[in-house]
This record gives C-alpha cells, structure tokens and sequence, in this order.
C-alpha cells in the first residue's frame, strides 16, 4: 500500500489499447473448469501493473521475485508466486493465468489457454486513485469484456457461454477502499466518505452483477485480511508493533457485508454460485500459533523497503516469515491460504471451498 498521502484523487484517464484474435477451437483439458479469470488487487497481480505509466505500484525490480523460477521480478508483489498461482495449481492448470496488459500477442483458444488475470495492485472497487499507477475494478471488468467479445467472434456465443459459466472468477478486492475510507475518517473529514462500507459493497454488487451479464457464473472471493496487521500499519502504531485495531474492525465489517451480498445475489441471479474465502479468520489463525504453521515472524518485513538491491538484502529464512514487504505476504503465506481456500477445513470458506464450487453443475 502506498502512503496515504500520496493519494490522488482524480477522473480516470487511462488508456489501454489492445487487440487479439483468437483462432482454433477449445480443446480437452485435465481439469475441471476450463479457465480462470482473474481480478482484483495486487495479491492476485501477475504482472499487468508493469504496463501501467507510474511506477507508483510496481514489483517488477529485485527482490521481487527473488524465490521466483530465475529470481525473475514477474510484477508479481510477492518473493515468489503468488495466490492466483496457487489456485490455478491447485485446480490443475501448469501455470497461472497471464496479465491481461502482457498479451500483445493474439490468444489461442488451445490447450494451453488457462484464462487471463485482470488484477492491478492497488486497484480498488469504487476508488479512481491514482489512475496512472492502478487498474481500478471497473476498468478490469470492461478489459474482461473486451477478451470477452475476441472469445465470442471465435467461439460463438453458445460454447462461449459454457466455457464461461464453467470457469472460476477469482476476486480478492476492497483492502483499497477501506484504506481510503479510514484515512479519511482520520482526517475527521465534514462529510461521510464515499468509500464507507455500505457504499463499497453496493458498488461490488454491481460490478458482480455486470460480470453475470457478462457469463460468468461461479465466484471464488477473497475478503479482506486483518490489514491493520500489515506492516505498514503496524508502523504507525505507538508501539511500532500492534494491529490497527481501528482498521481490522473496518475489515470485519466488509467481510460480514460480503455474506448477505452474495448469498442474495446467489438467490437472484440463476445458476450464480459462490465460495468466499476467509483470509482474516485464516490470517488470525497463523498470528495465533505462527510457530505451528512454521513462521517465526507474523508481525515485519522479510525485505525493507524499497527492497531493492542498493538496500539491505531480504531475510533468507524467507519461508518463516508471513510478510514479505510492508503490505504483501510471502509465497509460503499465500500457499498455505490458497490450500486452505481450495480443499481446507470448512471454518475458512464458506458455504463451500474452491474445490467443491468448481464441481456445481
Ligand atoms: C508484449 O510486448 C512487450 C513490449 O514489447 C514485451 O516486453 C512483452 O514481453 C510482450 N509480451 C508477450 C506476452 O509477448
Ligand atoms: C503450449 O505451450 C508449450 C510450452 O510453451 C508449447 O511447447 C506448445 O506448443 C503449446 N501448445 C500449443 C497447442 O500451442
Ligand atoms: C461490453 O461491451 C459492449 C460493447 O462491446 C457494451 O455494449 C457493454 O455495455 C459492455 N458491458 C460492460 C459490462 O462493460
Ligand atoms: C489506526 O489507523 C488510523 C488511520 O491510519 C489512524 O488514524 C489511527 O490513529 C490508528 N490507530 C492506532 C491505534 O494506531
Ligand atoms: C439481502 O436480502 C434481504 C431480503 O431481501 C434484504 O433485507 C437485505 O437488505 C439484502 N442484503 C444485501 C446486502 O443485499
Ligand atoms: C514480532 O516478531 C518477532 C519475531 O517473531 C518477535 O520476536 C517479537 O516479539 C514480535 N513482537 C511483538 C510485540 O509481538
């Protein structure tokens, strides 16, 4: 997360052209569901904010990517793979899903078609902030329908349908907004925030509403972390060291939202399922009995910022630490939560995981 200070608030301007065609028809795959779209903020970015024009929000340089095959910087806000990696893993695909902003090729409808990631670090739901450095959720969601209408002109609209209806959505999204709504309120601003909670969960029913107008059908949502635990805002706690409990209160209450949002919109829209992922309960888990999972650091950075070479190296014991940077887990923290979301306990999905929503027929 950026400085809050540093926010700008201003009209969208962004401008990506982009164009693919995509011959050959769909053939077989091992898995179950035939693709996965991708959208939301930099816990699920594999590299699309290296295209954006500010340098703002990027991991594009070392260390990121330090663990990565190569110790390639992907853009991936991570020391190595991230949680779209895992998911895709898990569901059976070889790889993740590429960054929509890296396809200047034309997309090939064959076996080797995984899906396409949307996601933007920093990008937020309703949130037009700094619109050179994020691609906010809307803006996501018109690139989707533009991969959407290249799919159609090959596939028809009929196989289109079925592929699309099969495929998981993957969303982890709102961390932004409600870090914009809390640094508003602790500017005692007059006025209440736009991005208070009831207005950003209208906003993400909507945009959930044009994804269905658009075919998609089954919904794997993240919600929101305990992100007063981030690094970043422990930092500007007295004690350099405690949660925000200001914030993960923020959080809970985004996440009670995201219930009934889905459960109604399940019950309005046909043939919508859905599997929301409790990252907060899964990251309280670890910060309860880190020692239990392996990690002996729940609470600082594994790399300092900026984390790049001309600093102080990251830790080695890179496995043992939750945080990689002042916002962003660690590849191991984000393979135990993917596990947990796709095929683990009951307690961190509800009302079904990954694995058993991908087999709704
Ligand atoms: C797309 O073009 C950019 C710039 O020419 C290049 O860096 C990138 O590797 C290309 N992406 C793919 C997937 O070929
Ligand atoms: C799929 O990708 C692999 C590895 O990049 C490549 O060797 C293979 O030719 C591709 N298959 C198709 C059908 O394009
Ligand atoms: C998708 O694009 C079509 C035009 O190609 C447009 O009419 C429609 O409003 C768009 N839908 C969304 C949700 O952006
Ligand atoms: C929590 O974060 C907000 C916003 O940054 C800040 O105003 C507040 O003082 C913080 N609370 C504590 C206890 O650190
Ligand atoms: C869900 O539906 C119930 C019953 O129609 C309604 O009272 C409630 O406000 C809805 N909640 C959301 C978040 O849409
Ligand atoms: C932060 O983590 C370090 C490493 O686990 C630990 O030694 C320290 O006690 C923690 N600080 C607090 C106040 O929790």
């Amino acid at each position: 997360m950026m400085m809050m200070e540093h926010f700008r608030i201003k009209v969208l301007s962004l401008v990506i052209v982009t164009s693919f065609q995509m011959p050959g028809p769909v053939q077989g795959h091992k898995t179950v569901v035939p693709a996965i779209f991708v959208f939301g903020d930099g816990m699920l970015d594999v590299g699309n904010n290296n295209y954006v024009p500010s340098d703002a929000q990027q991991a594009d340089y070392p260390y990121y990517g330090i663990d990565f095959p190569g110790s390639n910087p992907t853009g991936r806000f991570s020391n190595g793979y991230n949680m779209a990696d895992f998911i895709a893993r898990d569901m059976g695909f070889k790889m993740s899903p590429p960054a929509y902003l890296s396809l200047n090729t034309s997309i090939k409808m064959n076996a080797n078609f995984t899906g396409v990631n949307y996601a933007s670090g920093g990008a937020g739901i309703q949130t037009i902030i700094n619109d050179e450095a994020t691609i906010p959720f809307h803006y996501q969601v018109s690139n989707f329908n533009d991969t959407v209408s290249q799919m159609e002109a090959n596939l028809g609209h009929q196989k289109l349908s079925k592929l699309l209806a099969k495929s998981l959505f993957l969303i982890s999204i709102g961390t932004m907004d409600l870090s914009v709504n809390i640094w508003m309120l602790s500017r005692h601003s007059p006025r209440p925030s736009p991005f208070n909670i009831p207005n950003t969960l209208s906003s993400y029913k909507a945009i959930i509403m044009q994804l269905y107008g658009l075919g998609a059908r089954k919904f794997g949502i993240i919600n929101i972390q305990p992100f007063g635990c981030q690094p970043w805002a422990r930092q500007n706690s007295n004690d350099h060291v405690q949660c925000n409990d200001t914030m993960n209160n923020l959080a809970r209450e985004f996440n009670d939202g995201l219930k009934p949002l889905f459960s109604n919109l399940s019950s309005e829209l046909s043939g919508l399922s859905y599997s929301i992922a409790d990252f907060y309960a899964f990251s309280n888990a670890i910060f309860m009995n880190p020692l239990a999972y392996g990690f002996v650091n729940v609470n600082s950075t594994c790399c300092n910022p900026p984390c790049t070479p001309e600093n102080e190296p990251p830790c080695e014991n890179r496995k043992q630490y939750w945080f990689w940077d002042l916002s962003y887990t660690t590849e191991r923290a984000a393979k135990l939560a993917s596990c947990a979301f796709y095929d683990g306990p009951a307690r961190f999905t509800m009302p079904v995981n990954f694995k058993r929503l991908i087999k709704i027929k």
